[in-house]
């Protein structure tokens, strides 16, 4: 089993390995990037990216929508939408109209999420995106009620919340009791009253259950079970479907004593429950997908922060950065994990460094939560040195909390072809006075 320094020295070297003592993905070194446009940083691989939506494609033989949500940065997206690899998963209106800037086409976009609102389903309709994945009864009439004052027609998934429940996973969000989809014992209410009106067309349906699923066999059991549910909604339905969508889930082994998903092992089993139901009549001319955040961009990101400060306190090292859990939460392990556990890390300025043991990297957010780990294994800390996180590509900048502690926000990069675009620009400490009005008296 790797040790996470193992894994990170992997990563780098995915991204291009090192350039004189230093890490330099695409072969640019990093100090330059942080040079060109200053630190904290996000750093995204193109390449890296574009190369696993096309993996994940060719092992699934299926269509591949991007979930927005892991990172919704516009480069990011134009890169996906551009290579024409995979459509786009959004779950708001935000995100649909970064979607629809990035050049995905609208037939190539689903909308899930609870708590749509009626502004939200208005513009989905203007879009005509190809579904929206309804996630109740009343979101069906109401949809309905929209497009029909809207004189136009939108095209409809079902999210069923299926009886059984996904094993092998680490969040679940269906198979129990929660705000997510329609249960499976109201399949045929949902699919009889999305045709009664006219104004809807049923696509077909959608299944997203879990998240950080490593384990392929109960997956491949779940997809089994969507098609069979499909094939009930195609019988109630008296006609083919045009989608179905299976979500994923696809785990990313961020952790200690975790490994890959089998991608391999699940296309193989996937591409023979895929050939097996269809030639079935019911599913003639349907569109398969997954819909994939984090598997798809997570290992293509690097966060990076500049170490301010090195000190020893009882005979510990504590290396405090520029950057911490204000611009990545999931790394310093405060997005509701039970157990903190660290992110692979590097010290990126002395990649052949002599590593030491035990090292604290925290952040600048006054807060002992502020932590990206409390014993790693860190080559020669001092201060200057550029500290990576890794995986860092997915719910990394926007899945923080920017404003906490009011510092400037970071960066974020995109290598692609072996130069560096900035995507976003650093903050400044100004920009926490944007959009504030001042009491006049
Ligand atoms: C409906 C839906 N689809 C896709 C995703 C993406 O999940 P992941 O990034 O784990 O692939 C999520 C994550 O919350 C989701 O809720």
């Amino acid at each position: 089993m790797l040790t996470q320094t193992d894994k990170a020295l992997e990563l780098a070297e995915r991204l291009g390995g090192e350039r004189d003592g230093e890490f330099a993905p695409s072969g640019v070194p990093i100090s330059e990037i942080a040079r060109n446009f200053g630190t904290p940083f996000y750093l995204y691989h193109g390449e890296t990216i574009v190369g696993r939506v096309r993996r994940v494609r060719e092992a699934v033989g299926t269509e591949v929508s991007y979930s927005v949500k892991a990172n919704p940065s516009l480069g990011v997206c134009q890169l996906i939408a551009r290579e024409r690899e995979a459509g786009a998963e959004v779950a708001s209106s935000g995100e649909l109209a970064v979607a629809l800037a990035a050049g995905f086409e609208p037939e190539d976009i689903v909308f899930a999420g609870p708590g749509k609102t009626d502004d939200e389903l208005r513009r989905v309709v203007e879009a005509g995106i190809f579904a929206d994945n309804v996630e109740s009864l009343g979101e069906i009439d109401r949809l309905a009620k929209i497009a029909k004052a809207m004189g136009r027609e939108i095209g409809v998934g079902l999210r069923i919340n299926p009886t059984a429940q996904l094993m092998g996973s680490q969040m679940r969000m269906g198979g129990t009791v929660g705000q997510f989809g329609i249960d499976q014992a109201e399949l045929r209410e949902a699919v009889e009253k999305t045709l009664s009106h006219p104004e809807l067309i049923l696509r077909g349906i959608h299944v997203y259950t879990a998240t950080q699923v490593f384990e392929v066999e109960p997956l491949l059991e779940h997809c089994r079970n969507i098609f069979e549910i499909a094939l009930e909604a195609a019988d109630y339905a008296g006609g083919p479907l045009e989608m179905i969508d299976f979500g994923g889930g696809f785990g990313v082994p961020y952790f200690e004593k975790m490994s890959e998903f089998d991608l391999e092992r699940f296309g193989e089993g996937f591409r023979e429950l895929l050939n097996a139901y269809r030639t079935d009549p019911r599913l003639e001319g349907c569109r398969f997908l997954f819909e994939l955040g984090r598997y798809l961009v997570a290992d293509s990101g690097v966060y990076v922060t500049r170490a301010v400060d090195v000190k020893q306190t009882r005979g510990k090292t504590f290396v405090v950065t520029d950057g911490g859990m204000n611009h990545h939460l999931t790394a310093t392990g405060n997005m509701g994990q039970v157990f903190r556990k660290s992110y692979p890390l590097l010290n990126l300025t002395r990649m052949s460094g002599v590593p030491e043991e035990g090292v604290a990297v925290a952040g600048p957010c006054c807060t002992p939560l502020d932590m990206f780990g409390s014993n790693i294994s860190l080559a020669d800390p001092e201060v200057g040195d550029l500290i990576g996180v890794f995986y860092s590509g997915a719910y990394g900048f926007s899945a923080s909390n920017l404003g906490f502690l009011s510092h400037p926000a970071p960066a974020e990069v995109l290598l692609w072809r072996g130069e560096a675009h900035l995507l976003r620009a650093g903050g400044k400490p100004e920009d926490v006075l944007d959009g504030q009005e001042p009491l006049e008296s």
